[in-house]
């Protein structure tokens, strides 16, 4: 399978505080990469680097091919990086489809009219077609993480970084959000999913990477690393 995302020997302190001290992986082409780790272990921190928020002190990020390290956040993500938030920002005031449709108009380049055919789009496979006239501030939780994937799918991103899109939700919410995940899949686009969820780990993902104490620990099969003693010690015996 082709390599699309490599992070290499990546790094961040802030102060004294050594967040990430050396975290390596790759993703490939169409694949979902489940990440977990303890509360603080710095997973969101490994997503603003590689969306450009924050400088890593050390390491490298390589994007299909090409070294994007200095690359800026608007750079990252004509080039096809895209992210949610782990607390979902959607413009409360603007109505479910302006906040589609402003992610369209702004995060690609093509036309107002072809604009509003790929927000009426994204809104059908986000689940929320019957949702369009609604303020986004008035969305449930739930709704309002499947506008942050709208969101973000708006800017045509090749790899798609998830930051607990299932948190705070319930079992059967779950469930949804697992299949807005196989939806992203199915557009071909690859995934970093964070989160809490062991189901959705074990469920919606091709690989798993467990972050802890600023490193990659473990990364393999999603049930392999589930069961293995690394995550039993550290992130199933942490309080999460
Ligand atoms: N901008 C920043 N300045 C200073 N410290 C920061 C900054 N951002 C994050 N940190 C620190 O980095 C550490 C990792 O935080 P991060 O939010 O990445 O954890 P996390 O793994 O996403 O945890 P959770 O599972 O609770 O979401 C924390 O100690 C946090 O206080
Ligand atoms: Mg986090």
């Amino acid at each position: 399978m082709k390599e699309i995302l490599n992070v290499d020997q990546l790094a961040i302190s802030f102060g004294n505080n050594e967040v990430l001290k050396c975290i390596n992986f790759k993703l490939h082409e169409n694949e979902v990469l489940g990440v977990i780790g303890p509360n603080g272990a710095g997973k969101t921190v490994m997503l603003n680097i590689l969306t450009g928020i924050l400088k890593p002190t050390k390491g490298t990020i390589t994007f299909l091919g090409e070294d994007i390290t200095k690359d800026t956040i608007p750079e990252r993500c004509r080039k096809g990086i895209g992210r949610t938030f782990q607390v979902p920002r959607p413009f409360e005031k603007m109505t479910v489809y302006e906040n589609i449709l402003t992610g369209c108009v702004y995060g690609s380049r093509i036309s107002e009219k072809e604009a509003r055919h790929k927000a009426l789009d994204i809104l059908e496979k986000i689940k929320l077609s019957d949702r369009t006239k609604d303020f986004a501030g008035k969305l449930g939780l739930l709704d309002r993480k499947r506008l942050e994937v709208g969101r973000a799918l708006a800017t045509d991103p090749k790899v798609l970084l998830l930051d607990e899109v299932g948190g705070g939700l319930t079992e059967s919410e779950v469930e949804e959000v697992l299949d807005l995940v196989r939806m992203v899949k199915s557009q071909g686009v690859s995934v970093v999913w964070i989160e809490h969820i062991i189901k959705t780990m074990l469920e919606g993902t091709d690989r798993v990477l467990l972050l802890a104490n600023g490193c990659d620990i473990v990364c393999g099969c999603p049930q392999d690393v589930m069961n293995s003693k690394e995550v039993t010690d550290i992130y199933i015996g942490c309080e999460c």
